[in-house]
């Protein structure tokens, strides 16, 4: 354990497809953040593979934590805690971070902080905006979760709106498939759709009845398919990068009107954006513009700590460490921890 009173935490995560370590300074400081893709491998299957990622993070992880702790200039006995995703995600790819995590922190002596992945997406701002502090809002778009939740105070949410069907990044994967984009379809989708008519096809933006701020993408993703499947009928051309802008469009307007009638409803000032989705282009000028019609501030992490990353988690470990928060070494992986469960 480090003498000095800075809380040092080594963070791993291994949710999903990326095998990542970092080293993180009280919750803000960013000493070392490796991140092991594994894009490429699960790219020749279209997605993600469950049985390959775990087996690809059991390969990666320990070089990815000596990475992180050698490249913040650390040994493992000088932090302070280690910390890990313990949900959700998939369950033996998460197993591989848990149980490595229990197993670094019973060598050395260190206290062990399960973390909850979203958690980890909210906390990313923490990292680069250092005068960031609850409450504020937040939109959560990810590849698994679409949530606009008021971060009451660290580790402390309210759900205010949430997806009925598809995460927003999931729907971008889906019609990226759709339109031979392959995966993973949002920078794909985001990068194609620059060359693309945003107005070319008036594809709907779903309400949900009694439920201001919930989302749905399911009939956005099927009026897609409708549309490709009729151009194919009638042996009309597709043109990609159109029905790419025109479908990002239809994204960004209902993400952005729901973010925007939340911040007035609630009188929020801050609003942040969190997950993979957030580092869509069009997604954040849309924001931008809306945020500063009505003098609200806009934050987002930089692009590599929207993705899946571990110094994400380190930033969201200091702040359940400073509550006192311990996990036992009888920690498991909750593939299906809703965001505020412990
Ligand atoms: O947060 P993340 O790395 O993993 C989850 O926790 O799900 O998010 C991955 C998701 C994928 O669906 C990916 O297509 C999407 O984020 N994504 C994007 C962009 N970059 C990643 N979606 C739209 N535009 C982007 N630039
Ligand atoms: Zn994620």
């Amino acid at each position: 354990m480090s003498d000095d009173k800075d809380v040092k935490i080594l963070a791993i995560e291994s949710s999903c497809d990326e095998t990542a370590a970092a080293v993180v300074k009280n919750g803000r400081e960013v000493l070392s953040n490796v991140i092991y893709s594994q894009i490429d491998l699960h790219t020749l299957y279209g997605g993600v593979v469950p049985e390959i990622a775990s087996r690809k993070h059991i390969e990666k992880i320990n070089i990815v934590i000596e990475k992180a702790l050698s490249d913040a200039g650390m040994e493992l006995r000088e932090c302070d805690a280690v910390a890990v995703t313990y949900g959700p995600g998939l369950v033996g790819a998460l197993l591989v971070g848990v149980a490595e995590a229990k197993a670094m922190a019973y060598a050395a002596g260190l206290p062990l902080v399960g973390v909850h992945h979203i958690e980890g997406h909210v906390s990313a701002n923490f990292l680069e905006h250092p005068d960031l502090k609850p409450p504020f809002l937040c939109l959560i778009v990810s590849g698994g979760h679409t949530h606009l939740v008021i971060v009451k105070d660290y580790g402390k949410y309210e759900i205010l709106g949430k997806t009925h069907d598809d995460a927003a990044g999931e729907a971008y994967d889906k019609v990226a498939r759709a339109i031979g984009l392959g995966y993973p379809g949002g920078p794909k989708i985001d990068k194609v759709a620059k060359e693309g008519n945003p107005k070319a096809i008036d594809f709907p933006r779903a309400k949900v009845d009694e439920f201001p701020y919930d989302f749905s993408f399911s009939g956005l993703k099927s009026a897609v398919l409708n549309y490709l499947n009729q151009a194919e009928m009638k042996n009309e051309p597709i043109v990609q990068a159109d029905v790419a802008a025109s479908f990002q469009a239809a994204v960004v307007d209902v993400l952005v009107d729901r973010t925007i009638r939340a911040a007035k409803e609630y009188g929020f000032k801050t609003v942040a954006l969190a997950g993979g989705v957030a580092s869509n282009s069009a997604l954040r000028a849309g924001m931008k513009a809306a945020c500063e019609k009505r003098k609200i501030e806009l934050i987002y992490p930089s692009p590599i700590f929207c993705t899946d990353n571990a110094a994400m988690i380190g930033a969201a470990a200091y702040y359940e460490y400073m509550n006192g928060v311990r996990s036992g070494l009888s920690l498991n992986a909750v593939p299906n921890l809703k965001l505020g469960e412990r």
